[in-house]
């Protein structure tokens, strides 16, 4: 694959210790649901080091042994550390999923997920609406701690800045995780309000890296290079960057970022050739994830523009690849590429994936009222925890 080097800029960040694990890059591919399955992990692996954590899995469901959640958590045999990521809403149950990862040696390290802003989980209290709730957040965490202390595996959380700018958690919640003996605290710098829009907050991570100066803190949100990891290591003091859109139909992006970290100014630049075999493979690794051909194909789709953003496609060929049915197919369709086509520069790079517009987060009624949950909150959350696996 074709490299320039860039003018040296070179940035020591020490591995990234989490419980007894050493991160050498301290990197995070973060949880993205459809996204990180063991075929794209395969892919953003094979270029560099770091932390790859799976599509978040619903607690109850992992619990009740759904199928697609014991294929959310399947790991590839080589994949050295197994990263889990749980969502719920209730702390017995996620109590009950960590013992299970746990007792059966399933992970080796569990994240949980206090970010999402999807209407369907705040609207239950869970993700980014939760930390709202101080007693029960300390409960599933310390719940959670307790579970994954038996076999000392490192439990993280990852939260965002709060509900919006008058309803902040994060400096909170990550005194109390701290407090509770998380291994690491990860902050998405926008509130659940905002959605994917506009800028993340990286002042705030910094505000938190100054809170919490005895656990490691990981920044997350618009790093689309890895000039924009070094930059937020060096503005905000973390320990480790998460990293989600950014690798989006660029898994190489973490070989840039181990070359990056290591003090090297390599980064990779493919042409469209390179990029088209990278698609092909990634649509194999999908069948196999997956045991079903029609079901991979049908999922590579929606990383097709991905992949190609800036490069010459044609557009009689994209809707075709947008419409992909089987392998075969494919490969004829990939074959009608250039592939001396060169890197496109600039055009291939910044920002992609979701985005939108700010919106009031959906959230159960008089949620805001109090840190605490009334009784109908108190009925609700105890009620089963709604399966948003794979979602
Ligand atoms: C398609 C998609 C799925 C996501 N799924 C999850 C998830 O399962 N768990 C989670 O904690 N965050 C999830 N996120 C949020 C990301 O982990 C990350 O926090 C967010 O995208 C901001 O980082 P970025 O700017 O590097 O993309 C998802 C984001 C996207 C775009």
């Amino acid at each position: 694959m074709l490299t320039t080097e860039l003018p040296a800029r070179t940035l020591s960040l020490p591995p990234l210790k989490l419980g007894p694990l050493t991160i050498d890059t301290p990197v995070v591919l973060a949880p993205m649901a459809g996204i990180t399955n063991t075929a794209f992990r395969r892919l953003c692996r094979e270029f560099g080091g770091g932390l790859y954590v799976a599509e978040m899995v619903t607690s109850r469901a992992l619990v009740e042994r759904n199928a697609e959640s014991m294929r959310i958590i399947s790991h590839d045999e080589d994949e050295k550390v197994r990263s889990v990521q749980l969502y719920g809403v209730e702390p017995v149950t996620v109590g009950a999923a960590v013992r299970m990862l746990v007792e059966e040696n399933r992970a080796d390290h569990i994240d949980l997920n206090f970010g999402c802003p999807v209407p369907k989980v705040t609207r239950r209290g869970g993700g980014s609406a939760l930390p709202w709730k101080t007693e029960l957040f300390t409960s599933i965490v310390r719940a959670a701690v307790t579970e994954a202390s038996r076999g000392n595996i490192p439990l993280t959380i990852k939260m965002r800045k709060g509900i919006d700018e008058d309803h902040l958690t994060y400096v909170e919640a990550g005194k109390i995780a701290r407090d509770l003996g998380v291994a690491a605290v990860a902050l998405h710098g926008r509130t659940a309000a905002q959605f994917y829009s506009g800028q993340a907050d990286w002042n705030a991570i910094a505000t938190l890296r100054e809170a919490l100066p005895d656990v490691p803190v990981l920044g997350n949100g618009d790093i689309w290079s890895a000039e924009d990891a070094m930059d937020m290591v060096e503005q905000t003091g973390v320990d480790g960057v998460v990293i989600g859109r950014g690798c989006q139909g660029r898994p190489w992006l973490f070989g840039d970022l181990m070359a990056a970290f290591e003090g090297s100014s390599r980064r990779y630049r493919p042409s469209l050739g390179t990029v088209a075999n990278a698609v092909y493979r990634h649509a194999e690794l999908l069948v196999e994830t997956f045991g079903e051909e029609q079901k991979a194909l049908r999922d590579i789709r929606k990383h097709m523009a991905w992949y190609f953003k800036g490069y010459v496609v044609g557009s009689e060929l994209r809707p075709k690849l947008a419409m992909v049915p089987d392998l075969a197919t494919l490969r004829e369709l990939l074959d009608e590429l250039d592939s001396e086509s060169p890197y496109p520069g600039a055009d291939a790079e910044g920002p992609r994936g979701r985005a939108g517009s700010p919106k009031r987060p959906a959230l159960p009624e008089n949620w805001l009222a109090s840190r605490e949950l009334d009784a109908q909150q108190k009925s609700m959350i105890s009620a089963a925890e709604l399966d948003v696996s794979g979602g």
